[in-house]
């Protein structure tokens, strides 16, 4: 057996106190895959007298100076679940910098300022894993930046985050608001007290941003990915899509596409969107994350699991301090970034999408013809139109109509122009329909 590999772990929350664990009780076992064993060298944290319930761990190696114990020649791996930008930029930096490999779970910065990090890794020689960032424990990014590495990836579709998954589930199952479900995400600690980046689709846009970096070898960050949230879904919505035979999902969709020029580029987006009840990622419920992956040679591939919890993203956290360990040992590093393609992210507004809208108008004739003329001017074209009325006694009707593919900006400019018609008393509902209903 070999001297031990010695890591630093900054942050003993949530992810970092099972990642403690986990390191305790599979030591052995550990120790045998990588063919030396695996030592804690410190623990940095931002409150040394809090309580962390019976960690197996010497509380003499908690710490709050990280960057101290990042800089100590004892230390050969750092492994950061603290998350935000900064500090954990600069720290990952200097560790990167001085030679050691890094395991991280922080999706925010690596949307944020993954090419640092990267470039940090090529100058020190060390290995950057962060498979915990998306998708939790599911096996997801190794796969996409080792496994496919052969093939050419087309479209990544992806439930990424368990928060909205679990309101959205409910609200289908249950046929409550968004108001509602969110209260009953917070009351079982699936949502956080402050829910922002969950329900506004920053946390999926992070992930997407990681997703579509590997997929297409091009360096995309948080500030290239389409964002809306969940907070606009109603009740009424999910049960029109229901009755189209569909679900409302929060997907994350990474697009691959060549123009008539022979230009590639790539979409990136996060949204909510109809999608059949067939589709596979329609049976993703509760919690849970499924992405789906569709590439030339491999067709259609589908990843499901645990996207979140202290443990099951310490075993993602683990298996990179394995592969890293093991890399170490036998004196190598995993290959550096993929980003050669380096393919142009192109605006949502030239995405091509399918809407269902949901309208009040005035219930007489002539209505119908006017909504259609909106549509046909901007070159969308109607898949499907029903009418019901609305339901308040006032002379109304509800109209909910499904497009056929458009360009984004085609079914936004349609829109626009429908709030504008004195026929339409207000455009209730917009989402987008993905995965060919
Ligand atoms: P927590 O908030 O539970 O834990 C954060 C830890 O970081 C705490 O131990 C905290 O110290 C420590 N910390 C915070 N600021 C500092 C600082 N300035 N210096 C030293 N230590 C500090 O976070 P999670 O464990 O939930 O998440 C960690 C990372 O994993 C994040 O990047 C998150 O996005 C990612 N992740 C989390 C998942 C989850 O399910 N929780 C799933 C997938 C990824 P103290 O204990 O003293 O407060
Ligand atoms: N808040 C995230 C979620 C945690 O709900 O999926 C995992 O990144």
């Amino acid at each position: 057996m070999k001297q031990p590999v010695r890591l630093a772990l900054l942050g003993c929350g949530t992810v970092g106190a099972e990642v403690v664990r986990l390191l305790h009780e599979q030591s052995a076992d550990l120790a045998a895959r990588i063919g030396a064993p695996l030592e804690i060298a410190g623990i940095a944290v931002r409150r040394i007298g809090r309580d962390r319930g019976e960690l197996p761990v010497d509380p003499a190696l908690f710490t709050t100076d990280a960057l101290g114990l990042i800089k100590r020649d004892d230390v050969d791996v750092v492994v950061e679940v603290v998350g935000g930008i900064e500090p954990a930029r600069s720290w990952l930096v200097e560790a990167l910098r001085a030679g050691k490999s890094v395991v991280t779970a922080n999706k925010a910065l690596l949307a944020e300022d993954g090419g640092a990090l990267h470039d940090a890794a090529v100058e020190g020689g060390g290995d950057l894993y962060y498979e915990a960032s998306v998708a939790g424990a599911i096996p997801l990014l190794r796969p996409l930046r080792e496994s496919l590495h052969g093939d050419r990836i087309t479209q990544v579709t992806g439930i990424v985050n368990g928060t909205t998954n679990f309101i959205l589930s409910a609200m289908h199952a249950t046929g409550a608001g968004f108001a509602e479900a969110l209260e009953e995400a917070t009351a079982l600690g699936y949502a956080e007290a402050d829910p922002t980046a969950d329900v506004e689709g920053f946390d999926a846009a992070a992930k997407a941003a990681i997703l579509a970096s590997l997929a297409f070898h091009t360096r995309v960050g948080a500030a290239d990915v389409h964002r809306e949230g969940i907070t606009e879904v109603t009740a009424a919505d999910v049960a029109s899509a229901k009755a189209m035979g569909c679900t409302i999902k929060l997907l994350c969709i990474a697009a691959r596409s060549t123009d008539a020029q022979g230009q590639e580029s790539v979409n990136v987006r996060v949204h909510p969107a109809l999608i059949p009840l067939t589709h596979p990622l329609a049976s993703v419920g509760d919690a849970f994350n499924a992405v789906f992956v569709e590439a030339d040679a491999a067709g259609q591939l589908m990843f499901y699991g645990r996207g979140a919890g202290g443990a099951p993203t310490a075993s993602a956290v683990l298996g990179d301090v394995v592969a890293v360990s093991r890399n170490r040992l036998a004196g190598v590093r995993s290959a550096s970034e993929s980003s050669y393609a380096a393919l142009p992210v192109r605006p949502m507004g030239e995405a091509l999408t399918r809407y269902h809208i949901s309208l009040d108008v005035a219930d007489r004739p002539g209505v119908l013809e006017a909504v259609a003329g909106v549509f046909a001017r901007h070159e969308v074209s109607l898949a499907t139109v029903r009418q019901g009325p609305a339901g308040g006694g006032n002379g109304d009707a509800v109209l909910v109509i499904v497009t056929h593919v458009a360009p984004d900006a085609a079914l936004a400019a349609t829109v626009d122009e429908l709030r504008g018609l004195e026929i339409v008393r207000s455009v209730t509902s917009v989402l987008r329909v993905e995965g060919g209903f």
